[in-house]
């Protein structure tokens, strides 16, 4: 009966028997048959006909217009298949285009008491996230996070960096103790991975700068806007490297993020409100900010911190906490290095200044606007004797750690890396507040479902 053409849309091996919405949206099928597949976005009934709003299967919106009769049992969320010639109507919502159909084929009429509309709350968004994913904020933030992560990717790619994979399950801790996840390993007991770092040290040796994409974990039992149980960590190790590199590197990297993804999910972007402009202006170098200067800002700023069960004004020698993050980054349009820490607030594989006594040769990036830390990174201890004094200092098990102290027995040579958090950069990318947004199913202290 009909005869579509169907252009095909994909360039990977499906050849679809439908359209895109957001492929057809355009004069030159003004007046075609068209099909499209997808779901009843919103649904408004007059006697002869019916008004359904159709999302499709990449979040492409269209009003298709088809006779009341034969969608008379149809609900919000149900599957269909709608065919009809394309026309353009300045009243039809979403983009005055709109498919006038016939008939509609139904694949699954969905419960009438689908339970995500307008106004909830966002605990029961959380609770309802296998279905939330189908709202426009949540495919606007899922479609820009797959673009962060393939332009992330296109970076090293043309930059010669070779991507490895590391194990999830591990016997040592990275970044200390208090965080890591135990879990049952056969007889034995074993942790999920808080960083790939250790490993990644391990192949500079046999394939220069490397970097790895994958989950990793912090038992963090504070509830914070910016703090997951699992998150996506992209770490780079490199040999030879100065501090210097690092900063150039993290520079580049996120300037070419920056770059596309503004460019690719403009609308996405816009949709979500973010002022794309004033991350366009990002520019390099990026600020730099030594640790000893953050100290003073802040100490001139009042600015408190929590020690145990006191609250009592910074000083140096503590950690930045968000609110140092939030005053170091206010005024700032780029996004800030803070470095030279001292040794005690960072992990035991950082390798001391040789020049300054107690400072660490580390930086971490904070993000303009307050977003703070998005990445950690520097210069390793190559020295084994050096090393070794760390790791017992740090109260760690020197046994879980030799394989680790092999690598500097071994032609050791300076090297550093760094990890940014995925979740972190698509927080500022987007311009949200809290980070589970940023992620499709957050795992949190209060949540491990759905
Ligand atoms: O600062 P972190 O703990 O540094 C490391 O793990 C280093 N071993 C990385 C390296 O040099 N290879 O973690 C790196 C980044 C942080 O800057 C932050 O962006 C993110 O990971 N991150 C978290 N993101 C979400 N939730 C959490 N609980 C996070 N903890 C760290
Ligand atoms: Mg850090």
């Amino acid at each position: 009966m009909y005869n579509i053409i169907i252009k095909t849309v994909c360039v990977v091996n499906i050849q679809l028997k439908y359209h895109r919405i957001s492929e057809i949206k355009k004069e030159e099928f003004l007046g075609k048959e068209i099909r499209i597949r997808g779901w009843v976005y919103r649904l408004r009934r007059q006697k002869d006909k019916a008004f359904i709003i159709m999302r499709d299967d990449r979040g492409g919106i269209i009003q298709c217009v088809v006779p009341s009769s034969t969608v008379q049992e149809l609900t919000i969320e149900s599957s269909l298949e709608v065919q009809g010639i394309l026309f353009k109507d300045e009243r039809a919502k979403e983009g005055g285009y709109e498919i006038r159909g016939d008939d509609v084929k139904i694949y699954s009429l969905a419960n009438n008491d689908f339970p995500i509309g307008e106004y909830q709350s966002t605990e029961l968004l959380l609770d309802y996230r296998h279905l939330t994913l189908r709202t426009r904020k949540m495919i606007s933030i899922a479609k820009i996070r797959a673009t962060i992560l393939e332009k992330l990717r296109n970076w090293f790619v043309e930059n010669d960096w070779i991507e490895v994979t590391t194990p999830t399950l591990v016997k040592s801790a990275v970044e200390g103790g208090s965080t890591l996840f135990p879990v049952k390993y056969f007889k034995d007991e074993a942790y999920l991975s808080q960083s790939a770092q250790l490993y990644l040290e391990a192949l500079i040796f046999s394939l220069g700068p490397v970097w790895t994409i994958g989950p990793s974990f912090r038992a963090e039992k504070s509830r914070t806007l910016r703090h997951l149980a699992e998150y996506l960590h992209l770490e780079a190790e490199a040999p030879w490297i100065t501090m210097n590199d690092l900063f150039s590197i993290q520079e580049k990297l996120l300037i070419h993020l920056i770059k596309h993804v503004t460019n690719e999910r403009n609308q996405e972007l816009i949709f979500l409100n973010r002022d794309i402009l004033t991350l366009n202006q990002i520019t390099e170098p990026f600020d730099k900010l030594s640790y000893s200067q953050a100290i003073d800002i802040l100490c001139s700023n009042d600015i408190k911190i929590q020690d145990g069960e006191v609250t009592r004004k910074i000083e140096w020698g503590d950690d930045l906490n968000i609110d140092s993050e939030k005053l170091l980054t206010k005024d700032s349009r780029n996004p800030v290095f803070v470095y030279g820490y001292p040794l005690q607030v960072k992990p035991f594989y950082v390798k001391e200044d040789p020049e300054r006594q107690g400072i660490a040769l580390t930086a971490d990036l904070l993000l303009p606007d307050g977003f703070g830390e998005v990445s950690s990174g520097g210069m390793r201890e190559e020295n084994i004797t050096l090393l070794k004094s760390r790791i017992k200092k740090e109260g760690l098990n020197m046994d879980s750690y030799s394989w680790y102290l092999d690598l500097r027995k071994y032609g050791s040579v300076p090297h550093g890396g760094f990890g940014i958090g995925i979740e972190r950069l698509v927080r500022w990318i987007i311009n949200f507040e809290d980070i589970k947004e940023c992620v499709l199913f957050p795992r949190t202290m209060a949540r491990l479902n759905p």
